[in-house]
Protein backbone atom coordinates (compact mmCIF):
# COMPACT_ATOMS: atom_id res chain seq x y z
CA UNK A 1 0.00 0.00 0.00
CA UNK A 2 3.25 2.22 -0.22
CA UNK A 3 2.07 5.93 -1.02
CA UNK A 4 -1.86 5.15 -0.87
CA UNK A 5 -4.03 7.25 1.82
CA UNK A 6 -7.47 6.44 2.68
CA UNK A 7 -9.87 9.66 2.45
CA UNK A 8 -13.46 9.33 3.76
CA UNK A 9 -16.03 12.37 3.17
CA UNK A 10 -19.72 12.50 1.90
CA UNK A 11 -20.64 14.31 -1.43
CA UNK A 12 -17.67 16.87 -1.47
CA UNK A 13 -14.84 14.27 -1.34
CA UNK A 14 -16.83 12.78 -3.97
CA UNK A 15 -17.03 15.78 -6.08
CA UNK A 16 -13.68 16.26 -6.17
CA UNK A 17 -12.99 12.45 -7.48
CA UNK A 18 -15.57 12.24 -10.00
CA UNK A 19 -14.56 11.97 -13.12
CA UNK A 20 -11.83 9.37 -12.11
CA UNK A 21 -14.60 7.51 -9.53
CA UNK A 22 -16.94 7.16 -12.64
CA UNK A 23 -13.86 5.86 -14.78
CA UNK A 24 -12.62 3.27 -12.64
CA UNK A 25 -16.73 2.26 -12.15
CA UNK A 26 -17.03 2.27 -15.84
CA UNK A 27 -13.87 -0.08 -16.01
CA UNK A 28 -14.93 -2.55 -12.85
CA UNK A 29 -18.70 -2.95 -13.66
CA UNK A 30 -18.62 -3.79 -17.76
CA UNK A 31 -15.00 -6.20 -17.34
CA UNK A 32 -14.18 -9.11 -15.31
CA UNK A 33 -17.00 -10.82 -13.47
CA UNK A 34 -19.42 -8.03 -15.30
CA UNK A 35 -18.17 -8.47 -18.77
CA UNK A 36 -21.35 -7.79 -21.23
CA UNK A 37 -22.83 -5.71 -18.63
CA UNK A 38 -23.94 -2.04 -19.91
CA UNK A 39 -23.82 0.97 -18.14
CA UNK A 40 -24.90 5.17 -18.83
CA UNK A 41 -22.02 7.04 -16.90
CA UNK A 42 -24.29 9.71 -16.85
CA UNK A 43 -27.43 7.66 -15.41
CA UNK A 44 -24.58 6.21 -13.29
CA UNK A 45 -23.34 9.84 -12.14
CA UNK A 46 -26.91 10.73 -11.44
CA UNK A 47 -27.85 7.40 -9.93
CA UNK A 48 -24.43 8.26 -7.13
CA UNK A 49 -25.52 11.67 -6.69
CA UNK A 50 -28.54 10.58 -5.65
CA UNK A 51 -27.59 8.27 -3.05
CA UNK A 52 -25.17 11.13 -1.56
CA UNK A 53 -28.47 13.16 -1.81
CA UNK A 54 -31.19 11.03 -0.82
CA UNK A 55 -29.80 7.92 1.59
CA UNK A 56 -26.70 9.47 3.30
CA UNK A 57 -23.85 8.12 1.03
CA UNK A 58 -20.55 8.38 2.15
CA UNK A 59 -17.35 7.87 0.09
CA UNK A 60 -14.44 6.16 0.99
CA UNK A 61 -11.06 6.58 -1.42
CA UNK A 62 -7.89 5.37 -1.91
CA UNK A 63 -5.99 7.77 -3.46
CA UNK A 64 -1.79 8.07 -4.24
CA UNK A 65 -1.16 11.52 -5.19
CA UNK A 66 -3.67 12.58 -7.91
CA UNK A 67 -4.40 8.83 -9.18
CA UNK A 68 -7.38 6.92 -7.40
CA UNK A 69 -6.98 3.32 -6.68
CA UNK A 70 -10.18 2.19 -5.10
CA UNK A 71 -12.89 3.34 -4.01
CA UNK A 72 -15.85 2.15 -1.54
CA UNK A 73 -19.75 4.07 -1.88
CA UNK A 74 -21.92 3.25 0.90
CA UNK A 75 -25.21 4.76 1.50
CA UNK A 76 -28.24 3.73 3.77
CA UNK A 77 -29.64 -0.13 2.32
CA UNK A 78 -33.24 1.40 2.07
CA UNK A 79 -31.89 3.08 -1.66
CA UNK A 80 -31.58 -1.02 -2.64
CA UNK A 81 -34.94 -1.11 -4.45
CA UNK A 82 -34.03 -4.73 -5.71
CA UNK A 83 -33.63 -6.20 -2.20
CA UNK A 84 -36.87 -8.08 -1.53
CA UNK A 85 -39.20 -7.69 1.41
CA UNK A 86 -38.75 -11.58 2.18
CA UNK A 87 -35.04 -10.92 2.63
CA UNK A 88 -35.29 -7.47 4.42
CA UNK A 89 -37.36 -8.82 6.72
CA UNK A 90 -34.96 -11.42 7.51
CA UNK A 91 -32.09 -8.25 8.53
CA UNK A 92 -34.70 -7.53 11.52
CA UNK A 93 -35.52 -4.22 12.81
CA UNK A 94 -32.78 -0.88 12.59
CA UNK A 95 -30.76 0.89 10.08
CA UNK A 96 -28.69 -1.06 7.95
CA UNK A 97 -25.93 0.06 6.11
CA UNK A 98 -25.03 -0.59 2.26
CA UNK A 99 -21.97 -1.16 0.43
CA UNK A 100 -23.68 0.18 -2.89
CA UNK A 101 -20.21 0.26 -4.92
CA UNK A 102 -16.85 -1.38 -3.92
CA UNK A 103 -13.84 -1.53 -7.14
CA UNK A 104 -9.76 -1.48 -6.88
CA UNK A 105 -8.22 -0.30 -10.05
CA UNK A 106 -6.66 -3.65 -11.53
CA UNK A 107 -3.25 -2.61 -11.17
CA UNK A 108 -3.78 -2.21 -7.23
CA UNK A 109 -5.77 -5.45 -6.59
CA UNK A 110 -4.10 -8.00 -4.15
CA UNK A 111 -2.72 -5.59 -1.84
CA UNK A 112 -5.16 -5.14 0.88
CA UNK A 113 -7.04 -2.20 -0.70
CA UNK A 114 -10.28 -3.94 -1.27
CA UNK A 115 -9.89 -5.18 2.22
CA UNK A 116 -9.24 -1.94 4.17
CA UNK A 117 -12.34 -0.08 2.60
CA UNK A 118 -14.71 -2.60 3.77
CA UNK A 119 -13.08 -2.36 7.39
CA UNK A 120 -13.15 0.99 7.02
CA UNK A 121 -17.21 1.25 6.02
CA UNK A 122 -17.79 -1.25 8.97
CA UNK A 123 -16.29 0.72 11.42
CA UNK A 124 -18.22 3.64 10.68
CA UNK A 125 -21.46 1.68 10.52
CA UNK A 126 -20.83 0.47 13.95
CA UNK A 127 -22.23 3.27 15.79
CA UNK A 128 -25.83 3.63 14.38
CA UNK A 129 -26.06 0.11 11.65
CA UNK A 130 -26.79 -3.14 12.77
CA UNK A 131 -25.98 -4.97 9.72
CA UNK A 132 -24.06 -4.08 6.76
CA UNK A 133 -25.11 -5.77 3.78
CA UNK A 134 -23.57 -5.92 0.08
CA UNK A 135 -25.30 -6.87 -2.90
CA UNK A 136 -22.67 -8.53 -5.36
CA UNK A 137 -22.89 -10.60 -9.01
CA UNK A 138 -23.18 -14.21 -8.41
CA UNK A 139 -19.97 -14.71 -10.23
CA UNK A 140 -18.02 -12.06 -8.54
CA UNK A 141 -15.80 -14.59 -6.68
CA UNK A 142 -13.20 -12.24 -5.49
CA UNK A 143 -15.30 -10.53 -4.09
CA UNK A 144 -17.44 -13.16 -2.35
CA UNK A 145 -14.20 -14.57 -0.77
CA UNK A 146 -13.33 -11.03 0.67
CA UNK A 147 -17.04 -10.64 1.87
CA UNK A 148 -16.41 -14.04 3.93
CA UNK A 149 -12.77 -13.27 4.75
CA UNK A 150 -13.94 -10.47 7.09
CA UNK A 151 -17.40 -11.81 8.44
CA UNK A 152 -20.17 -11.41 6.30
CA UNK A 153 -22.50 -14.41 5.86
CA UNK A 154 -24.69 -15.13 2.30
CA UNK A 155 -28.24 -14.31 3.16
CA UNK A 156 -29.56 -14.63 0.25
CA UNK A 157 -29.88 -14.17 -3.95
CA UNK A 158 -31.89 -12.64 -6.36
CA UNK A 159 -32.13 -12.91 -9.94
CA UNK A 160 -32.70 -8.90 -11.62
CA UNK A 161 -32.63 -7.57 -15.08
CA UNK A 162 -29.47 -6.25 -16.47
CA UNK A 163 -28.68 -4.17 -19.37
CA UNK A 164 -25.61 -6.03 -21.60
CA UNK A 165 -24.35 -5.94 -24.59
CA UNK A 166 -23.42 -8.74 -26.38
CA UNK A 167 -21.92 -8.87 -30.20
CA UNK A 168 -22.58 -5.04 -30.70
CA UNK A 169 -26.21 -5.33 -29.71
CA UNK A 170 -27.74 -3.84 -26.38
CA UNK A 171 -29.88 -5.65 -24.74
CA UNK A 172 -31.54 -7.41 -21.19
CA UNK A 173 -30.41 -10.31 -19.20
CA UNK A 174 -31.29 -11.54 -15.84
CA UNK A 175 -28.47 -11.73 -13.84
CA UNK A 176 -27.78 -13.73 -10.71
CA UNK A 177 -26.92 -11.35 -7.44
CA UNK A 178 -25.80 -12.95 -4.42
CA UNK A 179 -26.29 -10.58 -0.40
CA UNK A 180 -24.20 -10.77 1.80
CA UNK A 181 -24.63 -9.50 5.38
CA UNK A 182 -22.24 -8.44 8.47
CA UNK A 183 -24.08 -8.60 11.91
CA UNK A 184 -22.15 -5.59 14.29
CA UNK A 185 -21.05 -7.32 17.51
CA UNK A 186 -24.03 -6.93 20.05
CA UNK A 187 -27.43 -7.50 17.73
C1 LIG B 1 -13.25 -7.30 -5.24
C2 LIG B 1 -12.13 -6.27 -5.25
C3 LIG B 1 -12.68 -4.92 -4.76
C4 LIG B 1 -11.02 -6.74 -4.30
O1 LIG B 1 -10.05 -5.70 -4.19
P1 LIG B 1 -8.53 -6.00 -3.75
O2 LIG B 1 -7.92 -4.72 -3.37
O3 LIG B 1 -7.85 -6.83 -4.77
O4 LIG B 1 -8.77 -6.89 -2.43
P2 LIG B 1 -7.67 -7.43 -1.41
O5 LIG B 1 -6.30 -7.05 -1.89
O6 LIG B 1 -8.07 -7.03 -0.06
O7 LIG B 1 -7.85 -9.02 -1.55
C5 LIG B 1 -7.69 -9.65 -2.81
C6 LIG B 1 -6.71 -10.84 -2.69
O8 LIG B 1 -5.39 -10.36 -2.49
C7 LIG B 1 -4.82 -11.00 -1.37
N1 LIG B 1 -3.86 -10.07 -0.77
C8 LIG B 1 -4.12 -9.03 0.03
N2 LIG B 1 -2.96 -8.39 0.37
C9 LIG B 1 -1.99 -9.05 -0.30
C10 LIG B 1 -0.58 -8.87 -0.36
N3 LIG B 1 0.04 -7.89 0.29
N4 LIG B 1 0.13 -9.74 -1.14
C11 LIG B 1 -0.47 -10.73 -1.81
N5 LIG B 1 -1.82 -10.95 -1.78
C12 LIG B 1 -2.55 -10.11 -1.03
C13 LIG B 1 -6.00 -11.32 -0.49
O9 LIG B 1 -5.72 -12.36 0.43
C14 LIG B 1 -7.01 -11.75 -1.52
O10 LIG B 1 -6.75 -13.09 -1.93
P3 LIG B 1 -7.88 -14.03 -2.60
O11 LIG B 1 -8.11 -13.50 -3.99
O12 LIG B 1 -7.24 -15.38 -2.58
O13 LIG B 1 -9.10 -13.97 -1.76
C15 LIG B 1 -11.51 -6.12 -6.67
O14 LIG B 1 -11.17 -7.40 -7.16
C16 LIG B 1 -12.44 -5.45 -7.67
O15 LIG B 1 -12.48 -4.23 -7.78
N6 LIG B 1 -13.22 -6.26 -8.44
C17 LIG B 1 -14.12 -5.75 -9.47
C18 LIG B 1 -15.32 -5.05 -8.92
C19 LIG B 1 -16.09 -5.90 -7.92
O16 LIG B 1 -16.32 -7.08 -8.11
N7 LIG B 1 -16.50 -5.23 -6.84
C20 LIG B 1 -17.30 -5.81 -5.79
C21 LIG B 1 -18.73 -5.47 -6.06
S1 LIG B 1 -19.77 -5.99 -4.74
Amino acid sequence: MTGCEMRTGGIGLFHAWERQVLALYMEAFTTGAYAGHYLDEAAERGWIYRLFRDHAARCHLWVTGDTLAGFLLSADACYDRKLPASLRSTLGDGPVLSIAELAVAPSWRARGLGEALVRRCVEEAAPGYRDVIVRSNGNAAAAHRLYLRLGFEPFGSVRVRNDMLSDGRHGVEWVDKQYFRYRMAGH
